[in-house]
């Protein structure tokens, strides 16, 4: 098949076998017992720093897409991220569950660590693509990270319970986000699928965003692994950013 023939699909599918992010050694020393539950826990807080980030990037994303008919699905995302107004069912505050769940660490606990830099770059690798990148590119790089988390989520959702840290009755989070992040992939690609097949150009642009998302969210969990037994507390509990807040 020649490139220019390939559809968005086919792109995914390639670039992701390329990177078997699957075969990350977060998943599969999740997996196979080699991950130490309180190390685990470590880079789940970590993690969460990345979830309570994700609307952002995506909201200054939404504003870039030139029509509101082609933004619709993305502000509809945004606004589940915020609980769709209940605030209690926000991502950060379903994941803030998790980590109670898991190890019981509360809020405070988790704003006493300080936020490591592998987490730090991907946060600030998405906002800067969603700003002053093309939209397309920035399409490309969310639409793939969701598509990503959606397997991720099964990998992790089924680890946990796997290692007996959880049981089917009470993981959260990741059972959710196994089958609704399927659709918050589709909504990005439907945006570009049109695109994608009309202009070498776009397609050279929406294709760059695919791969640079995968590598990213690929990148910062074989990270948060290699860091695993890192502690890094703060005496303050301001946010790590003046441009954030802290949650409430
Ligand atoms: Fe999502």
């Amino acid at each position: 098949m020649k490139e220019c023939d390939m559809s968005i699909s086919q792109k995914i599918t390639e670039i992701l076998n390329d990177l078997n992010y699957l075969e990350n050694a977060y998943f599969t020393n999740l997996e196979n017992g080699h991950f130490d539950k309180n190390d685990f826990i470590e880079t789940q807080i970590q993690f969460y720093f990345a979830v309570t980030f994700f609307s952002r990037p995506m909201a200054a994303l939404a504003a870039k897409i030139p029509l509101p008919k082609m933004r619709l699905e993305i502000v509809r995302n945004v606004w589940e991220e915020h609980g769709e107004g209940n605030f209690k069912n926000a991502h950060a505050h379903t994941f803030e569950e998790l980590l109670k769940r898991l190890g019981n660490v509360s809020v405070e606990d988790i704003q006493k660590r300080a936020l490591w830099p592998e987490v730090r770059l991907f946060n600030t690798a998405l906002i800067g693509i969603s700003v002053l990148d093309d939209y397309m590119t920035g399409i490309g790089v969310m639409g793939i990270i969701e598509h990503m988390f959606s397997s991720i989520s099964h990998k992790i959702g089924t680890g946990i319970i796997k290692r007996g840290w959880l049981n089917e009755q009470t993981i959260i989070h990741y059972g959710v986000h196994e089958k609704l992040d399927v659709k918050h992939s589709q909504d990005f690609f439907d945006i570009v699928a049109g695109a994608y097949q009309t202009s070498a150009e776009n397609k050279y642009y929406i294709d760059q965003g695919i791969w640079l998302g995968a590598t990213l969210f690929h990148s910062m969990y074989q990270q948060l692994y290699e860091h695993r037994k890192r502690r890094i507390f703060r005496d303050i509990t301001t946010p790590h950013s003046r441009a954030e807040g802290i949650p409430c």
